[in-house]
């Protein structure tokens, strides 16, 4: 049986560290860390996925603050409230959760988050930077928890093949990137495959390292994968299940019981790359606080609640 990548019990070790970075930044300069969260209407996954982040920023000394916009919110509204957050000089970190309504254009949003804030990584100057192998960006946190995970389980990519499966901009597209860069978590030879792959598992096979992020529940078979190989699973599907108290299950992009009987190691769901996400904002925020203090950006000043 496959070795157990436990991203909860890896991303309390790293919070910890985390939170003793916080606190002597803090201890040493006066700035606290801040987090905004913007959410838009009402769909629950998000205001859980914010709630959690919330909680996960408090947990570690910074100040957050979430702001609930109601779902009919015009663009023009959304896009004064992110300026005003630009400005603001003890917000260090700003993330809107997507998706955004309709009446919100999504691209004109995150363009306008100021490239030092967006501890999300997804303004097109840090996608951009992230491209061309510069080490200093603020990087996507799910791609940058999946490399985490990796190393510090001693499953260096260097060297490795890692097939991607999916090509998303959020996780897949700046997964293979990070894995390209010539730097720590990196240097490994990369394949990305995606939904109109020609026979995937003849891809899949020849693979040191699978990646699953193609969002469909349990894409990923044991025939599909060589024994030995590393898997982690960042899908989170919710499928009915009756037998459960909710009414449904979380399962990955992988056929978890199949191929965890062949692999060397592998990631659950939930309790794999999940916590690992929000942790990697954490650890974004505080770099983005360095920075901003460092660039004289930053006001000492009271907390922002
Ligand atoms: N929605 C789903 N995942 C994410 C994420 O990582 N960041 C933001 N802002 N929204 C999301």
């Amino acid at each position: 049986m496959a070795k157990i990548i436990d991203g909860r019990e890896l991303a309390k070790e790293i919070r910890a560290e985390i939170k003793a970075d916080a606190e002597a930044f803090t201890a040493e300069t006066g700035v606290v860390p801040g987090l905004v969260t913007v959410l838009v209407g009402e769909d629950p996954a998000s205001q859980q996925y914010v709630r959690m982040k919330g909680k996960a920023a408090d947990a570690v000394s910074f100040n957050s603050r979430q702001i609930t916009l109601p779902a009919d919110t015009p663009h023009d509204e959304l896009l004064g409230l992110v300026q005003g957050l630009n400005a603001d000089p003890e917000v260090h970190g700003i993330l809107v959760q997507l998706p955004l309504p309709d009446q919100i254009d999504e691209d004109v949003i995150l363009e306008t988050i100021d490239p030092a804030k967006d501890v999300d990584g997804f303004h097109p100057v840090n996608v951009g930077r992230l491209s061309i192998g510069d080490d200093d960006v603020l990087a996507p946190c799910t791609p940058a928890g999946v490399v985490e995970m990796l190393v510090r389980y001693g499953y260096d990519p260097k060297g490795k093949h890692v097939v991607v499966v999916g090509r998303s901009n959020i996780v897949g597209k700046p997964l293979a990137l990070l894995l390209l860069r010539k730097a720590p978590g990196g240097n490994a030879t990369v394949t990305v495959a995606h939904s109109r792959t020609a026979d995937l598992g003849a891809v899949t096979r020849t693979a040191d390292i699978v990646v699953a992020a193609v969002g469909v529940p349990e894409t990923v078979t044991r025939d599909m994968v060589k024994p030995g190989v590393v898997v982690i699973d960042v899908g989170a599907n919710q499928i009915e299940d009756p037998s459960a108290e909710r009414g449904y299950r979380w399962v990955g992009d992988v056929d978890f019981d199949g191929v965890s009987q062949v692999a060397e190691a592998i990631t659950p769901v939930p309790g794999g790359v999940g916590p690992m996400t929000i942790t990697m904002l954490l650890k974004n925020t505080l770099e983005a606080a360095r920075r901003q203090l460092a660039a004289g950006q930053v006001v000492e000043g009271a907390p922002t609640r």
